[in-house]
């Protein structure tokens, strides 16, 4: 009888676990594929961290290493949709609510646009918790290399937009109640606007005339728009919906990928997510990853040679960082070294950063007509920039490991590493993931000492003002 119960009770347990995995699944089924506009964790669910697990550097023989110095550049968190975007998926809406009859899709048709109107692209609680998880986490990781900071040896930099101040405000909340216990007020906190590094791609001429207000420029992203895979998929929807074929474009299309998306990751679901399959959402992914890789990518050159002046500080902060631990005084641990350097961005800042250091760089250019070859494309948005997509470079000094106490530290040695959305990756130019600082300083050096944005960024004076 005991028996019974138990092996009852053991089914229920695996009946209900069952239940619960598969409701999981249906509910979250269609959140992978957003491109921009991913929340973090859909395509990032990142384990706890642990403590100091990033602080020591155990690979190096002979050496004993530590970290010193942690950069990193962090595009803000979730946030709401634009107002074009909030006003158009209403004038979509009315357009079906004419065209459909209402008990073919009833959700969709009684459908209320809930995007509050003065809140345009301005951060979400989800963008919120975001940041202040990784500011939680990248505190765990390196807690050595925090606590015991004054304020003053950390670097706050932020965009002159609101959502990256937002971005920034949420990490330092997670980020200093971790290292100094919840009781340091948010008062000293302090971040300072720079567009040069932030928004380099607004200052740019030459991109704002060439790319990003040049509709040609986007000729790869318009093609696929009307290729027939997204046309296959309008006329899917047209069919779900008992419409004709003149009530939705593809713009249209997009923008309903898009609401979906965006209603998932503010309201935890909606009904527009129900006109799309899987592969639907794939093919709309790369639309979404064709724009980016021109407006953000390696489409065009200025697109990532424009982010120089941020590549340039990245390494002269370390520079600085390495000489003021060589001139401090023997014996003496330097005081008031910039210990941690925190820059809150765009999807703009983080793209061209990207393919200044060369990552996810595919061999094939994307374009329209090669969808189906880039399948295991590296420059898929929905993975590499998503809400809260960041890099961190952390720098370590290295010293002979059996140095005994009045031995002399001859020469210590610097070394780096990159973590990409928190993951491990590899520097171009190194062989290993812990590299030696000079081989990445010498491998970016034309970007870090020739940045000359200002020459870069002239337009081509000829012709351009006809
Ligand atoms: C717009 O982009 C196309 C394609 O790259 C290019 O040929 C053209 O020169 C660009 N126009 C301007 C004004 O730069
Ligand atoms: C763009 O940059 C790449 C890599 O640095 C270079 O090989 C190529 O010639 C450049 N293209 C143009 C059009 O300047
Ligand atoms: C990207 O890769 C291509 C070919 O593999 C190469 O020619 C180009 O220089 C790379 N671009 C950058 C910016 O590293």
């Amino acid at each position: 009888m005991a028996a019974a119960m138990k092996l009852h009770s053991a089914m229920l347990f695996y009946i209900l676990v069952y239940m619960d995995l598969f409701s999981f699944t249906i509910s979250t089924l269609p959140n992978k594929y957003f491109s921009t506009k991913t929340p973090y964790a859909w395509t990032h669910p990142v384990p706890k961290p642990v403590e100091d697990e990033l602080y020591y550097l155990k690979d190096i023989k002979g050496k004993a290493c530590s970290a010193v110095h942690a950069s990193a550049v962090i595009r803000h968190g979730a946030r709401y949709p634009g107002l074009d975007d909030v006003q158009e998926i209403s004038a979509v809406h009315d357009k079906l609510v004419l065209a459909m009859e209402p008990n073919i899709n009833p959700e969709l048709y009684n459908w209320v646009n809930r995007f509050p109107s003065n809140n345009n692209k301005a951060l979400s609680s989800l963008g919120e918790s975001e940041q202040e998880a990784l500011g939680r986490r990248i505190a765990t990781k390196l807690s050595t290399l925090f606590s015991d900071e004054d304020t003053s040896n950390f670097r706050f930099l932020v965009s002159s937009q609101e959502r990256t101040k937002q971005s920034a405000a949420a990490f330092y909340e997670g980020f200093s109640s971790t290292i100094y216990g919840g009781e340091e007020a948010e008062d000293d906190f302090d971040s300072e606007v720079n567009d040069q590094l932030l928004r380099f791609f607004s200052l740019c001429a030459k991109y704002v005339f060439s790319v990003e207000s040049n509709k040609t420029a986007f000729k790869e992203y318009f093609d696929f728009l009307s290729n027939e895979r997204v046309v296959r998929i309008k006329e899917k929807i047209d069919k779900k919906l008992d419409i004709g074929p003149d009530v939705l474009t593809t713009a249209n299309i997009r923008l309903i990928y898009l609401v979906c998306g965006y209603e998932t990751a503010v309201y935890d679901s909606s009904p527009w997510c129900s006109l799309l399959d899987e592969s639907d959402m794939e093919i709309l992914e790369y639309l979404g990853d064709l724009k980016h890789y021109y407006k953000n990518g390696y489409g065009y050159n200025i697109t990532w040679q424009q982010s120089c002046p941020l590549v340039s500080e990245i390494f002269a902060t370390m520079d600085e960082t390495i000489m003021d631990i060589e001139n401090a005084d023997d014996g003496e641990e330097p005081g008031g070294l910039l210990v941690g350097q925190f820059a809150f961005g765009h999807a703009e800042t983080l793209g061209p950063l990207y393919s200044a250091l060369g990552l996810f760089n595919d061999t094939l250019p994307l374009r329209a007509d090669n969808y189906h070859q880039q399948s295991q494309r590296l420059f898929r948005t929905s993975n590499i920039l998503p809400f809260s997509g960041n890099i961190l470079f952390v720098l370590y000094e290295c010293v002979p490991d059996e140095f005994g106490e009045d031995e002399e530290i001859e020469e210590a040695d610097y070394y780096l590493r990159m973590f990409v959305n928190e993951e491990p990756a590899l520097i171009p130019g190194c062989e290993e993931l812990y590299c030696p600082y000079n081989v990445v300083r010498d491998y970016y050096h034309d970007f870090v000492d020739q940045c000359h944005f200002k020459k870069l960024c002239q337009r081509s004076e000829v012709k351009d003002e006809l």
